[in-house]
């Protein structure tokens, strides 16, 4: 049909440097237009908070590449590995049940929100031992320097992996997620098959060894509910390398997120200051804005029909989490910022049996992080030409965020205030935000 032409063209720049940086443009015209599209090399997807809420709640659909049609993205993801990578379980969120459940129920205590509470003063105390190391530069990158290591901290914390061997983390986990990118080159796609191989041997040597000597860690965990038949080996090095990448970069790309956010917004900023109660909702209002993960996908168990398209057993259909969090006919002035708004039910983070299991420790790790950040930090801006996003449709994140802290910032008085009052004002610091 002539009118899907500028569609198709819409869609293909969601891949082009230009879509990367600012796809929410390209979203919205799609969304308007119609409720499900065929997306390039990913097939059709759909754009409306509405449908996509009600396709991750239907727990017909599933989203393992055994039910994926052969030759479809899902499907290739698995096809395309080395069969040694094959004969490792898939991560959690693309397996089905009867695994999903009993893998998800074995590490979910360690992701509650009572574990994550627990973890509160850790994480403040991260925060201020990254941030002591930046007070007195005048420019750095926020992300090298502060949204990589904040999660990856605290997730080999959880694991009980050395902190030493962080830096080859984050080198291993930015490889491995090319796995998931349909458009990866071959070189991209070796690389991240190296990576995998690499974490894999890694956490088989620390699965190992906990078998000897248990501590009160996560792969200790993991390591006694193998000894009791609850999980194979192949099944703990997966969950492993799962939630080591899981836990890793997009929180890191939320923490980004949000600080530039923030820093585009010093309204909303000023406003957390007066009102810190509002910083869950910054969270969450940020989450939406700026999904980490902006695009999810589900496989048909069986023949169906939706949005007037037909699917054939194993079609894949895709979910725009990024155009659904910004619908109009759900989240009134939707590309706003907005710190104060209530209920925000966003699809960030998945919805119905695979919700994402790190939601509660996400939320915390960005509020305390971002928090502690701007109280530390007040007179940062952005550099000129200091920001990248990832090269990715798959991941939305900055790779970069050059900040430089300048002088203090110029206070916003009461009306009618002259400058003479001002100057007495600031000995006063109560009075200042
Ligand atoms: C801002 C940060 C995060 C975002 C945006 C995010 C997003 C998501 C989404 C959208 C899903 C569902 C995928 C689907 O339905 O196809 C998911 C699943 C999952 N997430 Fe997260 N995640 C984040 C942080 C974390 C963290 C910190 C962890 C823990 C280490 C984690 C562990 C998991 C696991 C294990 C699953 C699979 C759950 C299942 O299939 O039952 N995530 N995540």
């Amino acid at each position: 049909m002539p009118e899907q032409c500028p569609m198709r063209a819409l869609m293909r720049l969601l891949s082009t440097r230009a879509g990367l940086d600012d796809p929410h443009p390209i979203y919205a015209a799609l969304r308007e237009a119609a409720p499900m599209h065929e997306l390039p090399h990913f097939g059709p997807g759909l754009t409306r908070y509405a449908d996509v809420r009600a396709v991750l709640f239907d727990r017909d659909l599933r989203v393992s590449s055994q039910a994926a049609k052969p030759g479809s993205a899902r499907a290739d993801i698995a096809a395309k590995l080395p069969p040694d990578l094959q004969a490792l379980p898939p991560p959690l969120f693309l397996q089905d049940d009867p695994a999903h459940k009993r893998l998800r129920r074995l590490i979910a205590s360690a992701f509650s929100q009572r574990a994550v509470d627990a973890l509160a003063g850790r994480m403040e105390a991260i925060a201020h031992m990254l941030l002591d190391a930046l007070e007195d530069r005048e420019a750095f990158d926020a992300i090298e320097h502060f949204a990589v290591p904040f999660p990856a901290l605290i997730i080999a914390h959880i694991l009980g992996v050395r902190a030493g061997r962080l830096g080859q983390f984050r080198i291993w986990s930015e490889a491995v997620i090319a796995e998931l990118h349909p458009l990866a080159s071959p070189v991209e796609r070796e690389g991240a098959i190296s990576a995998h191989r690499a974490l894999a041997h890694f956490f088989r040597g620390e699965l190992a060894e906990r078998r000897h000597s248990p501590c009160e860690d996560l792969i200790s965990e993991l390591a006694r509910a193998e000894g009791r038949s609850e999980l194979s080996e192949e099944e703990a090095v997966s969950l492993c390398v799962n939630l080591l990448v899981a836990g890793h970069f997009t929180t890191t790309d939320l923490i980004g997120s949000l600080i530039y956010l923030l820093l585009k917004h010093p309204e909303q900023r000023r406003l957390l200051a007066r009102q810190p109660a509002l910083w869950p909702q910054a969270v969450d209002e940020a989450l939406r804005i700026e999904p980490p993960t902006p695009l999810l996908a589900r496989v048909f168990p069986k023949a169906a029909q939706l949005c007037g398209r037909a699917f054939e057993q194993g079609d894949n259909l895709n979910l725009f989490v990024a155009a659904a969090n910004r619908d109009p006919r759900v989240f009134p002035d939707p590309d706003c910022f907005d710190v104060t708004r209530n209920d925000i039910d966003h699809v960030s983070f998945g919805g119905g049996a695979h919700y994402c299991l790190g939601a509660p420790l996400a939320r915390a790790e960005a509020e305390i992080a971002v928090r502690v950040f701007f109280e530390r930090l007040p007179r940062l801006s952005l550099i000129e030409r200091g920001l990248a996003w990832r090269r990715s449709p798959n991941f939305r994140g900055l790779s970069r965020l050059e900040l430089k802290q300048g002088p203090p910032e110029r206070v916003e008085w009461p009306d009618g205030a002259t400058p003479d009052q001002t100057n007495q004002w600031r000995s006063m610091p109560c009075l200042l935000e």
